[in-house]
């Protein structure tokens, strides 16, 4: 098992030839171009959405830009625009090199991309003109499901062609992959379907409390993990500490995960019972969670120059520790105690940012900036150091947001707890909403140098190739 898993990763390191000639760059650029523009478009809508908690309202008047539509429009671009965006064009790189074989269909990919864009557009559209569904991460327009899950069997398939046919014991990434395109068609189908369609009140309310967390956990966190299985040791050049961690962490997940997402509802009418085997499971994945940030800091064990000297590394690692610190806090957060403080407030939305972007989106924004030059086919970017600037940019006003918003989270707790009136507890948490603005400008700020990079790298590779003395600077 470890050697066959060694050699697939070797494979995947580019030791065999034609393994980059099963990718299609194209594809892979196409779906990071739309990840990094709905990226920027959540954010400006994140953004919005600060200044009017700051009673600033840039467009007075304007339904169309109320803050709960641009709410939807961020939480929507992020997890549906930006990061299944980049995992989509990030799996056209992954399965081809690690099963030898390319996707099922590089038309059927091209309509995927189209359609993909489609479902997103006509989201924010459909979201801005009020035509929502009333379900956390499933506002989807009605209309628009039944093409979102169709498009989610079809990416299935095209990935698991290449995969049902690999001979022998699989590397882990693989694994993951699979559960995912398993997992994840089943989750929306039972947030967007079951829990609307078939049953109703409390059921319904438990079913898309799972429906919330099975997102992150079945479909964000395998994706995210394998791909983190193929890339670091790619880079690092060397295999993963341990093959046995590795499974242990993708059964671990397997087991635990699904049952984590009562843990939204607790003190709800939903039965105890239920309640706490969420509580259990969700401390329960933090020892699983321990196995796999072990494995991968072992991994880095001889090679720790890595992080001063390869930023997507540098990304990639300090994601894991930003998951290590969200699982942490999970394990805290989820017991009765802790929920009867920071249920509501602000700590939770520290919680989700530091998931959702410093987590995921910091992978996501590491394996764009080790694989854009690739893709391209340049030897490195128009400006190393904008791309230096991103990261900096991006973390600390990361880092800033989650410490600001778990404190306000903390102050609000206790004074509702106080049964502090109200209005006290808004100026209360003014200031750190005006921290959160000035975070986020720093992190959109970090997002504007990598596009502007990327923009002039492009230009650059043009004139590159349209002049022959060029050839040269070219990978
Ligand atoms: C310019 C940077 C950003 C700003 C200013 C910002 C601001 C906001 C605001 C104001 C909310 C609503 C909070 C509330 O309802 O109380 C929110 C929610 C959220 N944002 Fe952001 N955001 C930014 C970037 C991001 C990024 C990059 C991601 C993920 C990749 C993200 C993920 C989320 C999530 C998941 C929620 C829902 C939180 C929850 O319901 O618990 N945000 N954000």
């Amino acid at each position: 098992m470890t050697k066959a898993a060694d050699k697939q990763s070797r494979l995947g390191a580019g030791e065999v030839p034609s393994a980059d000639s099963l990718v299609n760059k194209p594809i892979v650029f196409a779906f990071f171009c739309s990840s990094l523009t709905y990226l920027l478009i959540a954010m400006i809508a994140g953004l919005l959405f600060s200044f009017q908690f700051l009673q600033i309202y840039p467009f007075p008047g304007l339904e169309v830009f109320s803050p709960g539509r641009w709410r939807m429009v961020h939480t929507n671009g992020v997890a549906y625009g930006f990061i299944a965006s980049a995992f989509l064009g990030a799996l056209h790189w992954a399965v081809p090199r690690l099963t030898l074989r390319p996707v099922l269909s590089v038309k059927l990919s091209w309509f995927i991309w189209v359609a993909w864009n489609g479902v997103i557009l006509s989201t924010v559209f459909g979201l801005l003109t009020g035509h929502a569904q009333a379900v956390e991460w499933g506002e989807t327009p009605m209309w628009i499901d039944p093409v979102a899950l169709l498009g989610l069997i079809l990416v299935a398939i095209n990935f698991l062609h290449p995969i049902i046919k690999v001979k022998g014991p699989m590397y882990v990434t693989l694994w993951y992959f699979i559960a995912a395109f398993v997992w994840t068609p089943l989750v929306y189908a039972m947030g967007n379907f079951v829990a609307q369609y078939w049953v109703g009140g409390t059921a319904s309310a438990a079913l898309i409390g799972l429906f919330i967390h099975d997102l992150v956990g079945l479909f964000v966190t395998p994706l995210g993990w394998g791909l983190m299985y193929y890339f670091v040791p790619v880079i690092l050049k060397k295999p993963i500490w341990s093959h046995g961690l590795s499974l242990i962490g993708f059964w671990g997940l397997a087991f635990f995960y699904p049952l984590n997402g009562i843990h939204h509802f607790l003190y709800s009418p939903i039965p105890m019972f239920l309640q706490y085997g969420a509580v259990i499971s969700t401390i329960a994945v933090e020892v699983v969670v321990t196995t796999v940030v072990i494995n991968f800091f072992m991994t880095l064990r001889h090679r720790g120059d890595a992080l001063r000297s390869n930023l997507p590394i540098r990304w990639f690692y300090l994601g894991m520790v930003f998951y290590f610190t969200t699982c942490l806090q999970c394990a805290f957060q989820v017991t009765l105690t802790f929920q009867k403080i920071i249920h509501f407030t602000d700590w939770v939305v520290g919680h989700s940012h530091l998931v959702m972007f410093g987590v995921f989106g910091f992978w996501i924004l590491g394996m764009m900036t080790y694989l854009i030059p690739k893709l391209l086919n340049v030897k490195d970017w128009y400006r190393p150091n904008w791309n230096a600037w991103h990261f900096w940019l991006t973390g600390i006003g990361m880092i800033v947001m989650f410490f600001d918003l778990v404190s306000a989270g903390l102050i609000q707790g206790f004074m509702w707890k106080e049964l502090v009136q109200w209005e006290t507890t808004l100026v209360a948490s003014s200031p750190f909403w005006l921290i959160r603005l000035f975070a986020g400008l720093s992190m959109f700020t970090g997002q504007c140098f990598f596009a502007a990079n990327i923009i002039m790298t492009v230009k650059r590779r043009a004139s590159l190739v349209a002049s022959p003395s060029a050839a040269p600077a070219m990978a």
